[in-house]
């Protein structure tokens, strides 16, 4: 019998995410935390999206640089001309340097930032006479984007198995820094990261040394693992390798930077920097599409001295008001001292979930760093046994706390790119003790709610 597919109540012609049902609520507006949909329901942005409204929503100073920008100048090739926000974004931040970071590349998104990166660490290679060195190492479950050279940098099996064919055999993938999931018993966790090192150095060797060009890697993984932060030494260990080899260590802060743990670039808590790091979300908190590369004068002068070009482009390159938003949005982190607020209010949402969820029989770890933190839920806390990815928990969580006007960002695939599910929480900096309250709230009756339809008998994967 063929049956017809299930037509949606609403019809929509926007091709969303989900291709069957009712197309998602409409959003009409927000302020503050909280979005405000059609028909009146207020949700409470614990997520700020994927880590995006960093400012929350409506913030005027924002609004009032993009109308500013949008009727002043919108928009001119980067092939004929700079503009006066692009220049003064850069100045705002490299213009003291960062770490030895120099030169700002303005793109429009987190993939078309990674894309750059990759093409860059290339480029610069070709131009200084190695162009031998053509691998690139990257981490299983790291999640670097959804383009193609982007996608096949990240290590989530999930997301590259349908794309695979496309995939560049040009990266391979070592262990995750995730100490929850990889540090064994009887490991300390100095010994831990020192066998994490070993790896890297044994993949540098089987792949040869001067073949590798660089290692990838997010300072505290996002999307795919929960908010992860590396074991301590762990970046000044693979920092180590990647000079010992003349390779250059590219940092995504995507998701992780421009203040959401703490610090306005997470590799700044790693004593270490970066020849090269990519930044998005938090740049532009979603007022405009826009994201960066961020680099190093060791990378760009030899290719100012060579060919004289970066061969890469888009049209949309230092979009002006895109640069515009940014720089509002840098520029109110700055004034009103956010990144202290990151820091207080950061501690009291750990402190929050830990009495909430902290002695939960589902929740196996509470980790993260300043407004980015990750609720990993288990079947079984003392084996850490994940949940049947069939039942798809963080579907269920996910529905459940939007049911309760909460948006959060629960994933699967936690463990190994299909196992395990976890909620991450990057709610805006300027989240109050009040709504700090009301997200652990909401979040811990939505964990309940969606456990209680699995029953135990399902739950042992
Ligand atoms: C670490 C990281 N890199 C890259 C990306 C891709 O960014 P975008 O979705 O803006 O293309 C993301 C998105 O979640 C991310 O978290």
């Amino acid at each position: 019998m063929i049956t017809k597919p299930a037509t949606p109540a609403r019809r929509s012609r926007v091709m969303h995410r989900t291709l069957r049902g009712d197309p998602p609520p409409v959003a009409v507006g927000g302020e503050g935390v909280w979005l405000h949909g059609a028909d009146g329901q207020r949700v409470l942005d614990a997520s700020g999206g994927a880590a995006v409204s960093c400012l929350g929503h409506g913030h005027p100073r924002v609004i009032e640089a993009i109308q500013k920008q949008a009727a002043t100048l919108a928009y001119a090739h980067t092939s004929f001309f700079t503009s006066e926000p692009a220049e003064a974004l850069a100045e705002e931040l490299v213009g003291h340097e960062p770490g030895g970071l120099a030169n700002a590349y303005f793109v429009s998104g987190g993939s078309e930032a990674i894309e750059a990166a990759l093409k860059l660490t290339r480029q610069y290679f070709v131009e200084i006479g190695q162009p031998g060195r053509g691998n690139v190492i990257a981490r299983r479950q790291s999640y670097h984007g959804n383009t193609l050279g982007a996608l096949a940098a990240g290590g989530n099996a999930w997301r590259r198995a349908p794309f695979a064919p496309l995939l560049s055999h040009a990266f391979s993938h070592v262990s995750p820094a995730f100490s929850y999931r990889e540090q064994r018993d009887d490991e300390t966790e100095a010994e831990f990261t020192a066998r994490l090192a070993t790896e890297l150095e044994a993949e540098f060797q089987r792949l040869g040394p001067d073949t590798v060009a660089a290692f990838v890697a997010e300072p505290v993984v996002g999307a795919t693992a929960g908010c992860v932060p590396a074991p301590a030494g762990y970046f000044q260990a693979v920092r180590a390798v990647c000079d010992r080899h003349g390779a250059l260590l590219v940092l995504d802060e995507v998701m992780c930077g421009m203040g959401r743990t703490g610090t306005l670039h997470a590799w700044e808590q790693e004593g270490i920097a970066p020849d090269i790091q990519t930044i998005a979300k938090g740049l532009g908190g979603g007022y405009q599409p826009i994201g960066a590369v961020l680099v190093s004068d060791r990378v760009v002068e030899p290719i100012r001295r060579g060919s004289g070009a970066f061969q890469h482009g888009h049209t949309y390159l230092a979009h002006p008001v895109a640069c515009a938003a940014a720089l509002a949005v840098q520029h109110v982190i700055r004034a009103d001292g956010l990144l202290d607020q990151v820091n207080r209010h950061g501690a009291l949402l750990e402190q929050r979930l830990t009495e909430r969820l902290g002695n939960h029989r589902h929740v196996g770890d509470i980790r993260g760093r300043g407004l980015f933190r990750g609720i990993e839920l288990v079947a079984d806390r003392a084996s850490k046994a994940p949940f049947d990815p069939a039942l798809k928990l963080h579907a269920r969580v996910k529905a459940a706390a939007f049911a309760r006007g909460l948006a959060c960002y629960p994933s699967g695939g936690t463990v190994d790119g299909v196992r395990g599910d976890h909620v991450l929480l990057a709610p805006p900096y300027i989240i109050s003790p009040a709504e700090i309250d009301l997200v652990v709230d909401r979040l811990g009756a939505a964990i309940d709610d969606a456990l209680s339809g699995v029953s135990h008998q399902e739950a042992r994967s």
